[in-house]
């Protein structure tokens, strides 16, 4: 039941930092990374020459942040695709491949059929999820499951920090393997995940003041949200979250891709939210924020704490704690969620329920 909450959406919100910190303990022991129980030998984590990420919605979305972080710390070369569209397009794949497939049901049609495609290939399928005994989990060679617990609510959540979690230690643990990070960045970087929890705790003790933020956008017609690199992973988190719930039309982009093509659309007080969580990106972000300031657009920004020159261009500011750039989703994600919360509840909505969607999409 929602255990005092007047959704499952808020309880589930509330519920990341035990769901974050139960899938780190169920494979990190002794500050080391085991995946004996995903059953991935160190053999098979050397030969992978190419790993492809399939999935739908948010899930994709992980995939989306994880392409990032296991080609920075592991150097192994990832696609990612959209589940419907991977296999209906007779994909080539490599023999030394590994195809990851993420999914909170384990039922999604798209996936379970692309996870049949890749074995019929003979390629080793590696399933991200979160219903024990599900179809994909049953399917697949190995298993990675997330322990975020039953999730109600149509739009994910703390599904979606746990399929991250489980992305971190496979990108840091193949890292380690092929010898691509020291022992010592390797055990920083767990050390560093561990520290997640609080810091999810951190970010949503804020939420008064984001809550305040998002019931002045119930009337907005559209939303952007803006990043680049892992921040554009986010934003696309962000943009499915809020359109999904609050019914406003959002969309994410490139931060740079902006002046091709989208900027037109922004007109006074048009919103546009800005991730800025990437320090060598920082700049560069910030400056397409001042772009889109000049053309009239309302300006939020996510960023960490320490980065204060962003109140000389943002309207409203919302900070994140500092972490290793490449776990920083796992905070940004926070206030965007319970941006598309707060608008979704000051418009009366049926927020755990949106009209035409459903919890698992078992049809293609
Ligand atoms: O059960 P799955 O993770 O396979 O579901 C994938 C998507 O249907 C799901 O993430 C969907 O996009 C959510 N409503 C997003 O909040």
């Amino acid at each position: 039941e929602k255990a005092g909450y007047e959704h499952f959406m808020m309880k589930e919100i509330q519920e990341q930092p035990k769901a974050v910190q139960d899938t780190l303990n169920s494979v990190i022991h002794e500050n080391k990374i085991d995946l004996a129980e995903v059953g991935l030998e160190e053999e098979q984590i050397r030969d992978v020459s190419q790993i492809y990420i399939v999935a739908c919605g948010s899930a994709y979305h992980v995939g989306v942040a994880a392409q990032y972080v296991i080609e920075d710390l592991a150097r192994i070369p990832v696609r990612v695709e959209l589940a419907s569209e991977f296999r209906y397009r007779k994909p080539i794949l490599d023999p030394n491949g590994l195809v990851i497939i993420i999914s909170q049901s384990g039922e999604t049609a798209d996936s379970l059929a692309a996870l049949r495609e890749a074995k019929s290939k003979g390629i080793r399928t590696l399933a991200i999820v979160n219903v024990v005994g599900s179809s994909i989990a049953r399917e697949a060679d190995n298993v990675f499951y997330t322990l975020a617990g039953p999730e109600i609510s149509v739009a994910t959540t703390k599904a979606y920090s746990t399929q991250l979690i489980a992305a971190y230690c496979l990108a840091v643990q193949f890292a380690l393997v092929r010898e691509e990070i020291t022992e010592e960045y390797y055990t920083e970087l767990i050390t560093e995940m561990q520290t997640l929890p609080d810091k999810i705790r951190k970010v949503l003790d804020d939420k008064e003041r984001i809550q305040w933020f998002a019931a002045k956008q119930a009337n907005a017609r559209d939303i952007f949200f803006i990043g680049r690199g892992l921040d554009y992973a986010i934003s696309l988190e962000g943009s499915l979250k809020m359109k999904e719930i609050s019914y406003i039309h959002s969309e994410a982009y490139a931060a740079g891709e902006l002046k091709h093509g989208t900027i037109s659309l922004l007109e006074d007080n048009t919103l546009v939210i800005g991730v800025l969580t990437q320090s060598d990106l920082y700049e560069k972000t910030l400056s397409n924020m001042v772009e889109c300031k000049s053309r009239g657009a309302y300006l939020c920004a996510v960023t960490s704490y320490g980065n204060y020159s962003i109140e000389d261009t943002a309207d409203f500011v919302t900070y994140i704690p500092k972490t290793d750039t490449h776990f920083a989703t796992s905070l940004a994600v926070i206030p965007l969620q319970l941006m598309g919360y707060y608008v979704s509840v000051s418009k009366g909505l049926d927020v755990d329920k949106p009209r035409n969607l459903a919890k698992s999409v078992t049809v293609e």
